[in-house]
C-alpha cells in the first residue's frame, strides 16, 4: 500500500518525505486553509501560488492532489483545467480533486456536477482523484468516468454511524472494522459497517470489474485504521502527518531500545568507532 500524506503544510510534507516513505500529497480547501493560517501566524509572506509550488517540487515523481472549490459541472472543469495548467508544469505531479456529488439542496435541476466534470477533466488527459466518497456506487461512477483515484472518507462514515446512533467520541477514536455492535445489531449506513467496510467494498467492487482506478483510503484518523486499510487492499491511504509518526510506534519498541542501550558492552561498540 502507498502512503500519501493528508496536508498542505508545508513543513510536515518536508518532514515527511524526508523520511523515504512517502509516495504522494493530498491537499483540500480545508487543509489550505489550516496551513494559511499556520503561516499567517508565524509571519511568513509567500503567495499562495509560490507556496502550492513549493509543496508540489517537494513531492516531485509523486501525484499531489489540488483541489476545485467550484462546484457547478463548468466552473469546475474550468478551474480544474487552470490550476492544472498553472501547476503542473513545476514538477508534472498534478491531480485534481473532484467532489463525486458536489450539488447543494437548493441547487435544483443540477445533478451528476462532479461525475460530468470527472469525465471532461479526464477525457482532456488531466488525473482526476473524485473526493468525498461515501458509498461503492458513487466510487463505480466514478471509475467509470475515468478517474485515475477515488477516494472513500472512512473516519468521516465512523463519525457518521457514531453520530447517527448518539454515540460520543473523539475524532481520533478507534472504530472496529467490522463494525459497532449494539444489541446483537451492527450499526450501518445502509449496508456500510465502518469506513474500513466502505474501503474493502470499493476495492472489491473495482477489482470485479478490472478498473484501473486506485482506491485512496482517506479521512484515517489513528494507526489501526491505517492497518486496515491496508489489510481490505487500498492502494493508498492518505495520512495526517500524526497518524504517520504513529505508524511506528510501539511500547515494547522503545523499551527493547533501552534495555538494548544498558546492555552495550563498550569493545563492541568500539569495533566501530574511528
Ligand atoms: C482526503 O483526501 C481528505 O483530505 C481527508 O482525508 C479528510 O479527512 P478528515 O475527515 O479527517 O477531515
Amino acid at each position: 500500500m502507498k502512503i500519501f500524506i493528508d496536508s498542505a503544510r508545508l513543513d510536515q510534507i518536508e518532514k515527511a518525505y524526508g523520511y523515504g516513505i512517502i509516495n504522494g500529497v493530498t491537499t483540500n480547501p480545508s487543509l489550505l486553509k489550516k496551513a494559511v493560517d499556520k503561516l499567517q501566524q508565524s509571519g511568513e509572506k509567500i503567495t499562495i501560488e509560490e507556496y502550492l509550488k513549493k509543496i508540489l517540487r517537494i513531492a516531485k515523481g509523486t501525484p499531489v492532489s489540488l483541489e476545485v472549490t467550484e462546484f457547478k459541472q463548468e466552473k469546475m472543469i474550468e478551474q480544474g483545467k487552470k490550476l492544472y495548467k498553472m501547476f503542473n508544469p513545476v514538477a508534472n505531479n498534478v491531480n485534481i480533486k473532484i467532489p463525486v456529488n458536489p450539488s447543494f439542496p437548493d441547487e435544483e435541476g443540477r445533478d451528476f456536477e462532479g461525475i460530468q466534470a470527472v469525465k471532461t477533466l479526464s477525457k482532456a488527459g488531466i488525473p482526476v482523484n473524485c473526493t468525498l466518497i461515501f458509498t461503492p456506487e458513487q466510487a463505480l461512477l466514478a471509475a467509470k468516468a475515468g478517474a485515475k483515484f477515488v477516494s472513500p472518507f472512512a473516519g468521516r462514515i465512523d463519525d457518521y454511524i457514531r453520530t447517527n446512533n448518539k454515540i460520543s467520541f473523539k475524532k481520533t477514536d478507534y472504530f472496529p472494522a467490522e463494525g459497532w455492535e449494539v444489541n446483537d445489531e451492527i450499526l450501518n449506513d445502509n449496508g456500510i459497517m465502518s469506513g474500513i467496510d466502505l474501503v474493502a467494498q470499493i476495492v472489491d467492487v473495482l477489482s470485479i470489474y478490472d478498473f484501473k482506478t486506485e482506491v485512496i483510503a482517506a479521512s484515517i484518523r489513528n494507526a489501526r485504521q491505517a492497518r486496515e486499510a491496508a489489510l481490505a487492499g487500498a492502494d493508498i491511504a492518505t495520512l495526517p502527518y500524526d497518524v504517520i509518526m504513529q505508524l511506528l510506534v510501539h511500547y515494547k519498541t522503545n523499551e527493547g531500545m533501552k534495555k538494548f542501550t544498558d546492555d552495550i558492552i563498550p569493545e563492541y561498540a568500539n569495533l566501530t568507532k574511528d
